[in-house]
Formats: C-alpha cells, sequence, structure tokens
C-alpha cells in the first residue's frame, strides 16, 4: 500500500516514521542526509492536507531520557528545509505530545521527541512494545513507514503500529527497495561489491549471500586483516578478529569454488598508533611490521580496486577503506568513491549503502549526484542483501495476505 491508496488525506493526522538518526557534534548535525531524505514524504503529506506527526529515534539511549539524543536540533533543521515552523513535543507519547499535535493544523508538521527515550520502542517483549505502538496510535488516524534505515528493526514504531491504524509505506521507503531489488534480482554484471568498516563480524551474513550472487568482492577498512590473517599474513597491531580468520578462510576457499574473485589490498598505509599525527608509511599487504596497524588501504591497492570496478555495470558500496576521518588514511576511501563516480558516469548502477559510509562520501566533497543511489540505510541494505526477512516490510506482506 503506498500513500495514494489511504485515500483523502486532508485533516488526517499522519504518524510518520522517519530515519533521522544524523551525527550531531553536540548539538550541531554534521550531515543532514537522512533529514534530506525524509523531505519529499513529509511535503507529499503537507501538500495533501494532512497533519504530519513525524516520530523518529536518535542514536540508542537505552529507554530513558537522555538529553545527549534529543531530536530537537533535528526539529530545527527539519523546519529549515521543509520552510516552515515544526511543532517540538517533549513527550513521545501522553498529554503533552497529545497537545502539541492538536494544536497543528492542515499541511502543518510536529515532530515527537526520541521514541528511544520510552522502553516500549525496543522492548524485546511484545506486550510492552504493543502497549507503546497503541498509546503512539492514539496520536493519529493513519500511519506511514518511511524510515528505511529502520525497517529491519522488530520496533514498536516500525512494526507494531502498522497492524494498529490503516497503514501505507512511504516514497523513500519504496525507493530504496526498487534500487536494492534490482541488486538482488539480476543484476547486470560484472557486479561487483566493496565492504570495509571495521568488523567482518558485521558482514559476514552479507559476504556469505554475495559469494553466490556478486562477481567481484572487494574488501578494505578493519576487516581486511582478518582476512590477511586468513590467508597467513602477519598483521601487525592492525584490528584483527581472530575467532572469524577460520570463517574468512572458508569464505577465500568457496569464493575459489564459485569463480568468485575476492580483491584484497596489496598494499597499506600503516602507522604507529591511531592517530593523525602518527608516524606512517606504505607497506605491502604481507610485510606489515609487528609493532604497526593498518589504517588504510595502499596507493597500489586503491589503483587495483579502481580498475576492478571500470568493467562493472552494479556497484554496491558499503563501509570506508580506512580512518577516512583523519587526512592521512582518507585515500582509499576517496578512490573507492571516486571510482564509483567514474563508474556512475559511465552508465553503471551505483549504490553506497548506509547512513557512515553515505556522510563519508559527503565530507570527502562527492555530491550525491556522482553515485546512482545513496541508501539512507546501512544496517537495512546490507540486511536486504543478505536475503533476511525486514519486519517492516514484512508486516505489511502479511497485510497484503490478509
Ligand atoms: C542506522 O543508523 O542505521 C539506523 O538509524 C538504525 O539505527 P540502529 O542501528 O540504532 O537501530
Amino acid at each position: 500500500r503506498t500513500i495514494d491508496d489511504l485515500g483523502e488525506l486532508r485533516g488526517q493526522r499522519v504518524l510518520l516514521r522517519s530515519d533521522l538518526n544524523v551525527p550531531l557534534d553536540g548539538d550541531r548535525i554534521t550531515d543532514d542526509g537522512r533529514i534530506r531524505a525524509s523531505l519529499p514524504t513529509i511535503t507529499r503529506l503537507t501538500e495533501a492536507g494532512a497533519r504530519v506527526v513525524v516520530c523518529a529515534h536518535l542514536g540508542r539511549p537505552k529507554g530513558e531520557v537522555d538529553p545527549r539524543y534529543s531530536l530537537r536540533p533535528v526539529a530545527g533543521r527539519l523546519g529549515e528545509l521543509l520552510g516552515q515552523d515544526v511543532a517540538f513535543a517533549e513527550d513521545t507519547v501522553g498529554e503533552s505530545a497529545h497537545e502539541v499535535v492538536d494544536g497543528i493544523e492542515d499541511g502543518q508538521v510536529a515532530l515527537l521527541e526520541n521514541l528511544r527515550f520510552n522502553p516500549g520502542e525496543t522492548s524485546k517483549d511484545e506486550s510492552e512494545r504493543a502497549a507503546f505502538a497503541d498509546q503512539l496510535a492514539e496520536l493519529a488516524d493513519v500511519y506511514v513507514s518511511d524510515g528505511f534505515g529502520v525497517v529491519h528493526r522488530k520496533q514498536a514504531s516500525v512494526y507494531d503500529i502498522a497492524s494498529r491504524l490503516p497503514a501505507a509505506l512511504g516514497g523513500l521507503v519504496q525507493a530504496e527497495v526498487d534500487v536494492l531489488q534490482r541488486l538482488t534480482e539480476e543484476p547486470e554484471r560484472p557486479y561487483a561489491v566493496v565492504l570495509g568498516g571495521a568488523k567482518v563480524s558485521d558482514k559476514l551474513g552479507v559476504i556469505d549471500n554475495l559469494l553466490g550472487t556478486a562477481d567481484r568482492l572487494l574488501i578494505g577498512g578493519g576487516m581486511v586483516f582478518t582476512f590477511l590473517k586468513a590467508q597467513g599474513h602477519e598483521v601487525g597491531t592492525s584490528l584483527l578478529e581472530e575467532d572469524q580468520v577460520d570463517t574468512v578462510r572458508q569464505y577465500l576457499e568457496r569464493a575459489e569454488e564459485e569463480g568468485v574473485q575476492i580483491v584484497l589490498p596489496s598494499d597499506v598505509v600503516v602507522a604507529t598508533e591511531f592517530s593523525a599525527e602518527a608516524d606512517h608509511e606504505v607497506v605491502a599487504a604481507d610485510a606489515i611490521p609487528a609493532d604497526r596497524m593498518g589504517l588504510d588501504i595502499g596507493p597500489d591497492a586503491a589503483q587495483e580496486f579502481a580498475d576492478a570496478l571500470t568493467d562493472c555495470k552494479t556497484v554496491f558500496w558499503n563501509g570506508p577503506m580506512g580512518a577516512f576521518e583523519m587526512e592521512p588514511y582518507a585515500a582509499g576511501t576517496k578512490a573507492v568513491a571516486q571510482a564509483l563516480a567514474e563508474a556512475t558516469k559511465g552508465g553503471a548502477l551505483t549504490v553506497v549503502g548506509g547512513g557512515d559510509s553515505a556522510a563519508a562520501v559527503r565530507q570527502l566533497g562527492f555530491a550525491d549526484s556522482d553515485f546512482g543511489h545513496i541508501s539512507t540505510g546501512g544496517g537495512a541494505s546490507l540486511e536486504y542483501l543478505e536475503g533476511k526477512e525486514l519486519p517492516g516490510l514484512t508486516i505489511f506482506e502479511q497485510h497484503e495476505e490478509k
């Protein structure tokens, strides 16, 4: 069901679940990509005359009020981008939230405080989630799910609420799913996936699945050292998940059997410590000194990665190649972003997955238009590619079946 199926929206209170989980430095928003991505659906609803009650989370507070995770700065930025005031409700539910919602008129917007200040939002106990979803449902007449970044979470505002009100998927979730479908259902080949980030244990499921679908798997970031170790190399003081070495070794064997090309860096930038000021140098990936840690892929590797992407028709990328937030270790991530931008120009479908990767490419000076699609969901897009059921989508399929 889409917003069009909800019928006349003028005067209706629409509870809109968005993903406004943006990076903050104090109360300064350092990347507003997710707020911008939420605008088309909000505008679509306000233009239809709905009273839009946006709800969202920020960070991972532990079910209690924690001012560090207040959505207030987001309300301000959302208002600026929409060009209209956004009423901010300091509570997620209850009397004061009702007062704010009752105070908005047709075409106006309110934002509720961080849903995760309430333990019912993320509770594993269904009855606790249900009780919170009931309270949320009292604030609205219909529900629209548009927070793609949270569709993999079985949480009250994503999952339970959808059975309590007439519900529809918003345009952002639809657009994200459309793109990811193109990656999973007969992607144009060659199809390459670039994976980075700190931990291989976060990516096991997706690697497992990609060994059956991708043509090339390029590995960088902190997780690469577990791969190098699995190949029998020493990795100095680099990040290493010792307990995953055997699993990774099996992946390397499987890749060979399945004809999936695994591209690992031939050189890396190593430093004496995790700091921009530390002494650093480029060494061969199989010759990392015992007292050095790898913090980026090296220049040869960056070229090899770019070469491996030039003829690709489909590329998915999740996770930085190194500690890009420190200038000496940013070149690998920049090179991969550049290679994706070139591939985009050449007509390939390029997808940058994830809030962090998206923020990284913007921070490195790339424009959203350099890529085919920048997903707002890191975990969600990985779980989609992993072939997992995403509760925020399956609940809608169950409704359709009924
Ligand atoms: C994200 O940042 O990927 C989403 O907002 C989901 O956040 P979560 O991992 O804390 O559920």
